[in-house]
């Protein structure tokens, strides 16, 4: 029996390995990780984060050919593919703040694997990392071990969140990188037969180390740069009475172009973007190509505008000033079906309006009271100015409250804002909702969920991003 490890249970390699052992039922899979919580919460009824089919998948496995565990030693020690999918967060402090990717986690998991092996392993890099990153890896790995031959692997996961398990499913490809070596064909073999047991076979792609390691910071790249081009776009259409919608419909309609991925919003949140992005930035930088940095480096200098435009025009909108005044957010995970909030925009949202005095309700259907108030009292990083920090005051934190749903939130609020996109706020009774704010009411949309003319219908007056303005934010100055 082929055994698996897999190193860092989080959202990639808890929902990762669920699909292996459920697809391969002939494969051992354990996942272990240094977070006892963790571990004890993957093995007990309430799985440790939110994603729509995966209780199902480790309920079917787990106890049979699934296992989660802290004892990394002994499963690391045992397993035949080792895949590593710890965190690699940008660095906050030293050489390459605010850009290089932190690696001190897939040293420590290296350094493990080196420790406590005792026959030949396959090490999948699973985690996304800077280009390069097997080679100090195989350094780390054949420095301390005789006699035990490494063959290190690049399998970038290609996963969203939400989206997981059916992006695991029915994966538009599979990447793997090995060395151009008997041994490394032989390691990319092994792996493609794991894939092979459900994942057609002109859908497993493989190229050499760098190519894969590369292909995914590139590939998220892409995926952010669309947003920022139609963010970018949904400004102008303000400005100018055009639909961002509408031409996004248009643009998409090009099969060149595509419909994916055009859809305007507060701005793109989650953990992988803007850290690979700045991780390809660095790169382009220590390769002396600042050309190249500078281009990337557009794509999160729009986003932080498109989050910025947004504070402002609900501060302009509500006569300059929100102080005192209570703003009902609906949404602070970076996207729908997920409780994920890291770089959600709902934090610097909500952090420009307390700034300005606001107090707010939050209301997310997965996101935890724990956790939104743990991301708003954390200081910012700001990845252009590493070394000026925004400390939040503890005072504007205090400002913050959790409500239970929607209707809760908005009550007795002067302004309504939308920051994730979850189905649940299309169904809502905004007359009600209406019914119980302050006049005159303001809607802020900033993830298309609501029609604006059905709400102006109500007495709302509403800003959507991208679509023409309200009569009463036309007069108002414009919002650079
Ligand atoms: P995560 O923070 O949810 O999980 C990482 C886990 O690794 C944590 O539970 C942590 O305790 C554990 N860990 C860290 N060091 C360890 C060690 N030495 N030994 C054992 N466990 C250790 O992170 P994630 O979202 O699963 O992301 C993991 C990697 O996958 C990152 O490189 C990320 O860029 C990449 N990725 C993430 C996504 C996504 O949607 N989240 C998608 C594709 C790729
Ligand atoms: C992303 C990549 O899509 C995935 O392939 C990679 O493995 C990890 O990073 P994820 O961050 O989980 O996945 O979600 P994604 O669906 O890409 O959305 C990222 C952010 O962009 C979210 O805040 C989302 O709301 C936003 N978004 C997405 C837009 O604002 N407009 C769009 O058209 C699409």
């Amino acid at each position: 029996m082929v055994k698996i490890c897999c190193i860092g249970a989080g959202y990639v390699g808890g929902p990762t390995m669920a699909v292996i052992a459920l697809k391969c039922p002939s494969i051992e899979v354990v996942v272990v990780d240094i977070s006892v919580n963790r571990i004890a919460a993957w093995n007990s009824d309430q799985l440790p984060i939110y994603e729509p089919g995966l209780d199902d998948a480790v309920k079917q496995c787990r106890g049979k050919n699934l296992f989660f565990s802290t004892d990394i030693e002994k499963h690391v020690s045992e397993a035949d593919i080792i895949f590593v999918s710890v965190n690699t967060p940008t660095k906050t402090r030293g050489l390459g703040a605010g850009k290089a990717a932190d690696l001190t986690y897939w040293e420590n998991a290296a350094r493990v694997i080196a420790d406590v092996s005792k026959s030949d392993k396959i090490v999948v890099e699973k985690s996304t990392v800077p280009v390069k990153t097997a080679e100090a890896i195989e350094k780390i790995l054949t420095h301390n071990s005789e006699g035990i031959n490494y063959q290190i692997l690049s399998n970038p996961e290609f996963l969203a969140e939400g989206t997981a398990m059916q992006d695991l499913f029915k994966p538009d490809r599979v990447l793997i990188g090995g060395r151009e070596t008997p041994e490394g064909r032989k390691a990319v073999q092994a792996l493609k037969d794991v894939y092979a047991h459900w994942v057609p076979e002109d859908r497993i792609l493989t190229t050499n180390l760098w190519s894969a390691e590369l292909s995914k910071l590139a590939a998220n790249a892409f995926l952010a740069q669309r947003i920022s081009s139609i963010n970018a776009i949904s400004a102008l259409c303000e400005a100018t009475g055009a639909n961002v919608f509408e031409v996004a419909y248009a643009v998409g309609k090009d099969s060149r172009i595509g419909p994916k991925f055009l859809t305007a919003s507060v701005g793109f949140g989650g953990s992988c973007f803007q850290k690979d992005i700045l991780n390809l930035v660095y790169i382009s930088e220590c390769n002396g190509l600042s050309v190249v940095a500078n281009y990337w480096k557009q794509v999160i200098q729009i986003n932080d505008y498109q989050k910025n435009r947004f504070v402002n025009r609900v501060v302009s909108s509500m006569f300059n000033t929100v102080s005192g005044k209570k703003i009902a957010v609906l949404g602070f995970a970076f996207k729908k079906d997920t409780g994920d909030t890291r770089e959600t925009p709902a934090i610097d949202v909500c952090k420009g309006l307390l700034r300005d005095n606001a107090t707010i309700s939050i209301y997310d259907p997965q996101a935890t009271e724990d956790q939104i108030q743990r991301d708003l009292a954390t200081n910012k990083f700001d990845w252009n100015h590493p070394v000026h920090l925004q400390p939040m005051s503890p005072t504007a934190v205090k400002q913050v409250s959790i409500a239970w749903d929607a209707y809760e939130a908005a009550k007795a609020a002067h302004g309504l804002c939308i920051l994730t996109d979850w189905d649940e706020f299309k169904e809502l009774d905004y007359q009600r909702i209406y019914d119980d704010m302050q006049k005159p009411a303001f809607v802020f949309d900033g993830r298309d969920v609501v029609d604006p003319e059905k709400l102006r219908a109500i007495g709302f007056i509403v800003y959507a991003i991208g679509k023409p303005l309200d009569s009463w934010l036309k007069d108002l100055p414009a919002v650079a």
